[in-house]
This record gives structure tokens, C-alpha cells and sequence, in this order.
């Protein structure tokens, strides 16, 4: 199962849900593996000690078919969670593949021959809809969408919903949306139950039963190259996370 995770807003939480649900899944024994598309390499930076001497990055994979995605995955923090790394770099993807006719299908064909090694691969995504987004919702069986709980949180989402219909009828027509995450929620506000309530309306029941609360915790734990689990596996965040992948599992069994 590949798993997108994506929304072309920025900082809704694509990258912290990438992390914490791989690492949760990791850490019930699944095997997972994560791949960084983000040319701010977000996740990779997250978990990888040393980002330093990555000579290779998934821009390398793309824009040569002859090389092979096992050369730039890595052991991350998490024990069990692999990740395919990302630099900078892939922001040359998008005017490196202008003009090539399977362009798109590059990360889906890159994924081929390991996709069966794993019980997941998750796929973090930049916060755009251009060539390296359509690539993940190629290589996708399913996407996660997050949604921060803010007044502006269902803007775009016509756009992506528009993005996914066009990807499902040209080039991977059982794409499937297995859910919406609401991150950064605060259930203090009256706001937020008004958000909730937007949400549900146009998601109705793929909006998962956890949210995610905003929390300190989650923000503070990449700096460490640590998991929510690992930096503080007590915390509401940790919990939440917990229960957002023991969802996604049900969801995937069915
Ligand atoms: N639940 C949360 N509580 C507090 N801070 C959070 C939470 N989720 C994410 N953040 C913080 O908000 C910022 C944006 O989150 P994140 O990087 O996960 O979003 P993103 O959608 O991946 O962003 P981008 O679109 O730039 O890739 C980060 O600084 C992150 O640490
Ligand atoms: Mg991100």
C-alpha cells in the first residue's frame, strides 16, 4: 500500500504526519518506508543524523532511469523506518523531466521493484500541485490528506480534488482518498467546532475520529531527530498519532 500524503497548502502538517504515522507503524512492527519528495527535505532532515555527505537523493532516481532507489534509502532514527531521501535538488525535477512523455510516472516506476518489501510506503509531499505532487498521486494506491483546523481550511481543496479526478481518469484510475487528518486543532475555540463541521461536510466519513492538537511537543521533536514516540511518548501528540495509524490500519484492511 503507497500512501500520498499531501495538500498543496503549506504547513498544514503533511510532514509531521508523514513522520509520526511511519514511525508509529514502524513501531508496531510493520515495515515502512518513507519517501521525501520535498526538495525543503523536511522529513529527510527530521530523521536522518547525518544529512551532510547524502551524495544521492531521489532527484537523482527520477531524472535518471537507470538508477535504483535502493542507493539513497537509509535507516532513519526510528528503528524499522527507512526513508528515500530528498535534497534541494529535486527542485530541479520539475525543468529536468520538461518535455518527457512518462514524466509523471517516474516515482511509480522507481517504486516497482521494492513496493512489495513493505507494508507501507508513505509519501511526503511539497505543497504544490506541479510535477513532483502528480508523480506521488501516480505512484499512490491511496492519500492521506491533512487539513489544519484555520478559518482558511477547505481553500484549494476544490483545486486538489480537481487534481485527483484528472490523475484518476488519465493515469491511476483506483486512487483512492483512505482519509482526512485535521491537524493543528484547537478545541478550545469556537472556531474549531465550526471547522470540524465544515470538514465533515465535504469529507463527511473519511475524516478520521482523532485529530491532532496543536502541541509544542510535535513541533519541538524534529529538531531532535526524534519521533513524537521516542521525544515524548507520553504526550497527547504521541496519543493522537497512535490512534491516527491504528485507524489507518482498519481503514487499509478493509
Ligand atoms: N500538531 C502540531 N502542533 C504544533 N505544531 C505543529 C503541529 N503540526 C505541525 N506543526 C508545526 O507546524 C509547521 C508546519 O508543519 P509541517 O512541516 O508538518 O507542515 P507541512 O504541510 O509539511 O509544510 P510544507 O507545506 O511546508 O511542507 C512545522 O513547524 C511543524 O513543526
Ligand atoms: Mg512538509
Amino acid at each position: 500500500m503507497i500512501i500520498a500524503i499531501t495538500n498543496q497548502k503549506g504547513g498544514v502538517g503533511k510532514t509531521t504526519t508523514a513522520i509520526n504515522i511511519s514511525a508509529a507503524m514502524a513501531l508496531m512492527g510493520k515495515r515502512v518506508l518513507l519517501v521525501d519528495t520535498d526538495p525543503q527535505a523536511h522529513s529527510t532532515i527530521s530523521l536522518l543524523r547525518d544529512t551532510q555527505d547524502l551524495n544521492k537523493s531521489l532527484y537523482d532516481i527520477l531524472s535518471n532511469r537507470n538508477e535504483k532507489i535502493e542507493s539513497i534509502i537509509h535507516p532513519s532514527t526510528v528503528p524499522g523506518l527507512s526513508i528515500a531521501v530528498s535534497k534541494i535538488s529535486m527542485a530541479k525535477l520539475e525543468p529536468t523531466l520538461i518535455g518527457e512523455i512518462d514524466g509523471h510516472f517516474r516515482l511509480k516506476e522507481a517504486l516497482q521493484p521494492i513496493k512489495n518489501k513493505y507494508d507501507f510506503i508513505f509519501i511526503d509531499t511539497p505543497p504544490t500541485l506541479g510535477l513532483i505532487t502528480l508523480n506521488s498521486l501516480v505512484a499512490a494506491t491511496h492519500l492521506l490528506i491533512p487539513i489544519q483546523s484555520s478559518y482558511l481550511c477547505l481553500e484549494g481543496t476544490d483545486d486538489l480534488l480537481e487534481t485527483i479526478e484528472k490523475v484518476k481518469k488519465v493515469a491511476n484510475q483506483n486512487l483512492q482518498i483512505i482519509g482526512v487528518v485535521i491537524t493543528l486543532h484547537d478545541q478550545r475555540t469556537n472556531m474549531s467546532k465550526d471547522v470540524v463541521g465544515r470538514i465533515g461536510k465535504v469529507f463527511g466519513d473519511k475524516v478520521f475520529k482523532a485529530s491532532v492538537s496543536k502541541s509544542v511537543k510535535l513541533e519541538e521533536s524534529p529538531a531532535y531527530k526524534e519521533s513524537i514516540f521516542s521525544y515524548a511518548p507520553n504526550s497527547i501528540g504521541a496519543q493522537q498519532y497512535r490512534k491516527i495509524a491504528e485507524e489507518l490500519i482498519r481503514r487499509a484492511k478493509n
